[in-house]
């Protein structure tokens, strides 16, 4: 079997994708023009032009722009089930969703709008396609404690519906410490906890999401590696990292694919997944990030198999599923 149709058809899990970061261009027109609002670029290509980015900072001033087009729960529907089609696609077996409410409810948006649009498409997916699912709330971390405790209390009416809380946004200059009281109250009610670390911020980041946080999993997580005895925490402790290469490139963490350090983080044997983050601004879905990865660093069929097991692995799913998930991939890979 080619390398690409390997890749391409081994079950997977995704666990770091933002639900308004699979906004297409053709999808953010269509719900502009549906919902009477208008949008400072004249055409799909002149805004796909404006997706090249500085730094995180550059990408979220057009991603918060954009989400402006979500006003209700078609909107919302809508987003999901194109995503989940990509899904499909790709084979994709699981997918762990966040989604940002403040950036909704900020504009007058209600929660429930947004979550029941979310989740109505994920049951569906669950349902027709066969995706299972969890959502995973996150806080903007650039607005201040006080408004995530506010997010949270909204948050409870729908705690079924949410397995986990995370943290996003601009990093530098926003510790997760700033978070600590917010996520103990989410973890008291139940909820599992992750947080972006380490993509732009230092290592003391993750240090601090792990030890304030008490997070299961680090989003990103990159820079672990300047830090020889957070790495050795991070394994000892198999806490995942949620790795999106085409995401940093994008994002200019690292200037080239070949400088990414996803294989040194893959051979100190952490539990390194593969996502795409916001795949409509940063060119790939789950695939092609896989794709980029091993066409840089030739990664065998052993360890794209390996990527895939640790995305089973480090998902918020029973040991049951993960076992019976990962019984797929040994079978396919073996095939
Ligand atoms: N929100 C959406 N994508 C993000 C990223 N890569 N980092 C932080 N916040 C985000
Ligand atoms: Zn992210």
């Amino acid at each position: 079997m080619d390398m690409n149709v390997f890749i391409q058809t081994i079950p997977k899990a995704e666990l770091h994708l933002h639900i308004e970061g699979t906004l297409e261009p053709e999808t953010l027109f269509r719900m502009s023009e549906r919902n009477g609002i208008s949008i400072k670029y004249d055409s799909v290509d002149a805004l796909r032009q404006a997706y090249r980015f500085d730094n995180l900072q550059s990408f979220l001033d057009i991603y918060y722009e954009g989400a402006g087009v979500l006003q209700n729960e078609t909107d919302f529907y809508e987003l999901t089930w194109e995503y989940l089609l990509k899904a499909k696609a790709q084979n994709i077996r699981h997918v762990e969703i966040f989604f940002d409410p403040q950036t909704h409810t900020e504009r007058g948006i209600a929660f429930e709008t947004v979550i029941n649009g979310i989740f109505n498409a994920l049951s569906e997916g669950s349902r027709d396609l066969n995706i299972s699912f969890c959502l995973i709330m996150c806080f903007l971390r650039h607005l201040p404690e006080s408004d995530a405790m506010e997010t949270l209390s909204q948050a409870l009416d729908f705690k079924d519906k949410i397995t986990g809380v995370g943290l996003d946004s601009s990093e530098a200059g926003h510790p997760p410490s700033k978070f600590k009281r917010v996520f103990e109250k989410a973890r008291k009610q139940g909820f599992l906890t992750v947080a972006h670390a380490g993509e732009e911020g230092p290592p003391e980041y993750i240090w601090e999401a792990l030890q304030d946080l008490k997070v299961q999993r680090i989003d990103h997580g990159v820079r672990a590696l300047e830090d020889k005895s957070l790495i050795k925490e991070l394994k000892n402790r198999r806490i995942p990292l949620t790795v999106c290469p085409l995401s940093n490139i994008k994002l200019c963490v690292f200037k080239t694919i070949r400088e990414h350090n996803f294989k040194k983080l893959f051979d100190q044997g952490l539990c390194v997944t593969v996502n795409s983050d916001d795949p409509a601004y940063f060119g790939g879905y789950v695939v092609e990030n896989y794709l980029a990865l091993q066409n840089a660093f030739q990664l065998t069929r052993d360890d794209i198999a390996q990527i895939a097991v640790n995305s089973f692995n480090a998902a918020f799913i029973s040991q049951d599923k993960k076992d019976m998930f990962i019984d797929q991939i040994k079978k396919f890979a073996a095939e």
